[in-house]
């Protein structure tokens, strides 16, 4: 099994230090009446590698990392093996402006605030201009 950790470290690290749980949890997560809501937040991008869902991924998937807040509140969520978290693989559609994107979530962004995606380069792209590094005002939704 395929295990990121680093990023393992980084999350007991941060649910000794604080109370995780104690996040605000993300309603539109929580059940499938309520997955069409949408979220906002910036999209950025990073070039991933052996993410926290256990899967290692290039810049050219469509996949993307999503705030540690939504990953670690996430229904299921185990700290103690991220990989098994139900929130990786399941997809979205982000959208901004007239141009939108689906993505799997296969990782967990550790300076993201809660709404927002970090994408691949080419996740990103689909979205806007590579120069820009960071959009504002992303809209998305669980598919
Ligand atoms: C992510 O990486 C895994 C394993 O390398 C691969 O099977 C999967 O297709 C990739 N996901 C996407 C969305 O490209």
């Amino acid at each position: 099994m395929l295990f990121s950790a680093t990023r393992t470290v980084l999350l007991l690290t941060a649910a000794f230090l604080t109370p995780v749980y104690s996040a605000p949890m993300d309603l539109a997560s929580r059940g499938s009446k309520a997955s069409s809501t949408s979220h906002s937040g910036d999209g950025t991008f990073y070039q991933p590698g052996l993410g926290a869902c256990g899967t290692d991924n290039t810049s050219h998937d469509l996949i993307v990392a999503v705030s540690h807040t939504l990953f670690d509140s996430y229904p299921g969520a185990n700290p103690s093996n991220p990989n098994k978290n139900p929130i990786c693989g399941k997809k979205l559609r982000a959208t901004y402006g007239a141009k939108s994107v689906i993505v799997a979530v296969k990782d967990r962004c550790i300076g993201c605030a809660t709404g927002d995606l970090d994408f691949t380069s080419t996740g990103f792209g689909k979205l806007a201009s590579l120069d820009k590094g960071r959009i504002h005002g992303v809209k998305w939704q669980w598919v």
